[in-house]
């Protein structure tokens, strides 16, 4: 595997590659198995895979944990090299961002709901950096996690609405065996956080579970938010039913129910969701 830290490098490899079909997958590094399943599903699907690891100072906000976001870039050129990916990109924050342009890219009403109420400005510059990526890579298929379910609808409908000439592979969530998502952030949970943690994914299931049985939505959430409440110590930052991927409000047209959740523990901010399909039911 070469690592390559600047652009020019970067677009060099890609040339002498040309005609080969491209695998990207953006990371922010501290790679664990969530991150390693879109590696191997980008190797199986691409001629060539390309990994970037850029904690991306665009997207966190001010009090944020932008100078805390945990880095291990040896272990993560170790686990890259072992999902056989070609190139790790792994550029400075000069490189990405050498001059300030002055235009922006505005995420819109996608963005003002779930992780966007609390996070004004994040989703702004997710797309920043993902589309000067775009850019630099030209990857054929681009893979994202469900775990963020939000950043996957508003990427794919960016994607759609702007011609990017690329495919996005949705890849579903890589959980712990007890059921918690993988998360870089899950390093900051104290050991009784840790357990508590757990009953994010069970009040998420337990909303589904009661959103079949009743169809009540109003339930569902509150029978959910009732069970992080009583066993955890985090503050609920929202948890609530959307329709998946526009992000609207539940009809009797929705196919696909999205149960959202954010949960503030001591050092860490944790989201995880489920979507239901709703013809299945
Ligand atoms: P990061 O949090 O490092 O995640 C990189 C990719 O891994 C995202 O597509 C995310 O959805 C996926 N992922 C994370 N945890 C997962 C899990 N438990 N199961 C499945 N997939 C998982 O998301 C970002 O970085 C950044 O916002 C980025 C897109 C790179 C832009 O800076």
């Amino acid at each position: 595997m070469k690592t390559i830290q600047t652009i020019n490098e970067l677009q060099h490899f890609l040339q002498n590659n040309k005609n080969k079909s491209i695998g990207f997958v953006p990371t922010m590094g501290y790679l664990h198995e969530g991150h390693l399943t879109l590696l191997k599903k980008a190797r199986l699907e691409n001629d060539v895979v390309v990994m970037s690891i850029f904690v991306n100072p665009a997207q966190f906000g001010p009090n944020e944990d932008l100078d805390r976001y945990p880095r291990d870039i040896e272990k993560d050129t170790e686990l890259a090299t072992a999902e056989g990916v070609d190139v790790l990109f792994a550029p400075t924050a000069e490189e990405m961002y050498p001059f300030e342009s002055g235009i922006t890219i505005h995420a819109g009403t996608l963005s003002t709901k779930l992780c966007g109420e609390s996070r004004p400005g994040h989703f702004d510059g997710v797309l920043k950096v993902i589309t000067k990526l775009f850019h630099i890579v030209q990857p054929t298929r681009v893979y994202f996690g469900q775990k963020d379910a939000q950043q996957l609808a508003i990427i794919e409908t960016f994607v759609q609405a702007y011609n990017f000439p690329v495919e996005i592979i949705r890849v579903p969530t890589v959980r712990e065996i007890d059921g918690l998502a993988k998360s870089s952030r899950n390093v900051f949970l104290s050991d009784a956080e840790r357990a508590e943690a757990t009953h994010l994914y069970k009040a998420l299931s337990s909303a589904m579970e009661v959103w079949e049985q009743t169809n009540s939505v109003e339930e569902a959430i509150s029978k959910a938010r009732l069970l992080i409440e009583s066993n955890t110590s985090g503050k609920i930052d929202y948890f609530e039913a959307l329709s998946y991927p526009d992000l609207q409000p539940i009809s009797n047209h929705t196919e696909q129910i999205l149960f959202a959740t954010a949960v503030f523990f001591e050092k860490a901010r944790l989201i995880d969701n489920i979507i239901v399909n709703v013809k299945e039911v």
